[in-house]
């Protein structure tokens, strides 16, 4: 089932909250006055009846005395003409009309089974009620009177003195005009009340609006503002009222955190300034290692190289002195000859370290593939795969590559025991990217490289420093016992010529 997603304002809320009380106290007090009003109203027309008939029986009294029966009937058509009086009768004991006003329907007889009637002529119905309300067949109500005449001894001459009773006279009045007036009170009252709760509704609108919404619109713009990084925003309410408190405590906070930020933008460019000379550094100290690499690679294959050849060459020139026959001098000559060919592989070998030839002559590829077979074939299966537009990059770039794929193979010659390396360079549009791949053991990258001062840990940090002093990345992945994987990734500058 969707839900909606209904959000009352605070507007709403609060004049839904004081509508409900209203209503609630205006319907309480219409009802409660109402009723009261409606309960002395209908009182007062009781006791107005209860008075107009007992007015009857006096008359009727005097008349049956004096015999003046017409007497008794004119006063009879006179109420009986007054608004409001329906009925007006005169019955003997049996329920016989015997006076009505204009003598209308003298003679018949009521029916004691009549509801009307039931209500006070039902066994266990209070004996000393007069008035009675009952609906007629059109929905009027009508206020009934019932108001038993008794016998006394003065009637006796021509009454039986052994009936309690000579009859009862039933007088019936319409509330019609009464219902009406009270419900145009109601009206009145409902309407008053309405006008109230309107009046009410929209002076708590208009307080809220000038005193609250109008102030948290403005609250709620600055803390946007404020929000989006504009920390020189303040309000400016100047009240002493909550609102102006709010205000109060967000300028101390907006103040502390300016400062803050203030203090956060100078720490910020301290440290890019520290960073920038770390980084100029860094680069003046590798640069140096090169040089000094570079040197020493010179001397060694001018001196020591040049030494060594001319040794290699001395010993193969004397033993070739040496006659047949001196069979130990021959073989010992023979092993110098061995160890000085050894030494001037190794120096070769020292030298492509320190500074490949290769790297400046045939470039990157080669000089990654010489590297890597000079220090892996002998241990695994190795192979390199180019991909891309091969191309020669600028010198430093192709130094920095090259010296970070030498490490990732120094450390697969090291530490991986792997039995195969898988070398790939992929020359794309504007990268190019380098993996060196091994399924050896593996090792857990969080331990060595948190443990920085191991020497293989500072050989994965300066490979990664050297790729990021170069604008490129450093990415490794490995698992114990899954191999590992070393991809650096380095921008290349557009327009490098193909090679
Ligand atoms: C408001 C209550 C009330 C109503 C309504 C009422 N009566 Fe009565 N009526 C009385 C009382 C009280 C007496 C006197 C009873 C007594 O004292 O024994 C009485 C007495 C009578 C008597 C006299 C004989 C008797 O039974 O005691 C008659 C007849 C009578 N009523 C007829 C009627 C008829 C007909 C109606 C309906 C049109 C009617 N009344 C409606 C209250 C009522
Ligand atoms: C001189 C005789 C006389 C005296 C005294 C008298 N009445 Fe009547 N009354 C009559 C007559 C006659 C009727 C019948 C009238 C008719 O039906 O036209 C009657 C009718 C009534 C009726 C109408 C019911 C019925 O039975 O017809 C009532 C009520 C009544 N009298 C009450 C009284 C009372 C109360 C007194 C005493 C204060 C009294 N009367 C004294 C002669 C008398």
């Amino acid at each position: 089932m969707m839900r909606l997603a209904f959000a009352p304002s605070l507007r709403f809320k609060i004049t839904a909250g004081v509508t409900l009380v209203m209503v609630v106290i205006v319907a309480l007090y219409t009802y409660l006055h109402y009723d009261s009003h409606r309960s002395l109203v209908m009182r007062d027309a009781g006791a107005t009846l209860t008075s107009t008939s007992q007015m009857i029986e006096g008359t009727l009294q005097h008349a049956m005395l004096q015999q003046d029966y017409d007497d008794l009937q004119s006063i009879l058509d006179n109420i009986g003409r007054q608004p409001g009086f329906e009925t007006l009768m005169l019955l003997d004991p049996n329920s016989v009309i015997r006076f009505a006003p204009l003598q209308k329907g003298v003679g018949a007889r009521m029916d004691l089974r009549d509801p009307a009637c039931q209500t006070c002529h039902t066994p266990g119905a209070p004996p000393d009620r007069q008035n009675i309300v009952y609906s007629t067949a059109q929905g009027e109500r009508v206020l009934r009177n019932c108001n038993p005449i008794e016998n006394q001894p003065a009637c006796y001459r021509c009454h039986n003195a052994a009936a309690r009773i000579n009859g009862v006279l039933i007088t019936d009045y319409s509330l019609a005009d009464t219902d009406a007036h009270l419900a145009e009170d109601l009206r009145a009252s409902l309407l008053l009340g309405g006008g109230a709760i309107a009046l009410l509704i929209l002076t708590i609108n208009l307080l809220m609006d000038r005193l609250i919404l109008a102030r948290l619109r403005r609250v709620s713009g600055v803390l946007q503002r404020f929000g989006q990084g504009d920390l020189s925003q303040r309000l400016t309410l100047r009240s002493r009222d909550e609102l102006g408190n709010l205000a109060e405590t967000f300028n101390r906070m907006a103040a502390t955190l300016q400062d803050k930020d203030r203090e956060n933008v100078r720490l910020y460019d301290e440290l890019q300034q520290k960073e920038a000379a770390r980084t100029h550094l860094l680069q003046q100290v590798i640069q140096a290692q090169e040089e000094e690499r570079k040197r020493i690679a010179r001397d060694l294959h001018d001196q020591l190289g040049a030494t060594l050849s001319g040794l290699t060459l001395s010993i193969e020139a004397a033993e070739r002195a040496i006659p047949d026959q001196i069979h130990s001098l021959k073989e010992r000559w023979q092993r110098a000859k061995d160890l000085a060919t050894q030494a001037l592989e190794e120096t070769h070998k020292l030298i492509l370290d320190l500074r490949p030839g290769v790297l400046d002559d045939l470039g990157l590829v080669a000089a990654i593939r010489a590297d890597a077979e000079a220090h892996l074939q002998s241990r695994c299966q190795v192979q390199v795969v180019v991909t891309g537009a091969r191309k020669r990059l600028p010198p430093q770039l192709e130094l920095t590559l090259f010296r970070i794929v030498q490490e990732a193979i120094n450390n697969v010659e090291k530490h991986a025991h792997a039995r195969r390396v898988n070398l790939r360079l992929d020359f794309q549009k504007a990268v190019v990217q380098v993996t060196v791949e091994d399924d050896g053991q593996g090792f857990d990258l969080e331990t060595v490289s948190h443990t920085g001062t191991e020497t293989r840990g500072l050989g994965l940090l300066g490979m990664a420093e050297r790729a990021s002093l170069a604008g490129g990345s450093l990415h490794i992945e490995s698992q114990i016992g899954r191999g590992t994987r070393v991809v650096v990734t380095m921008p290349t500058p557009p327009g490098t010529s193909e090679g």
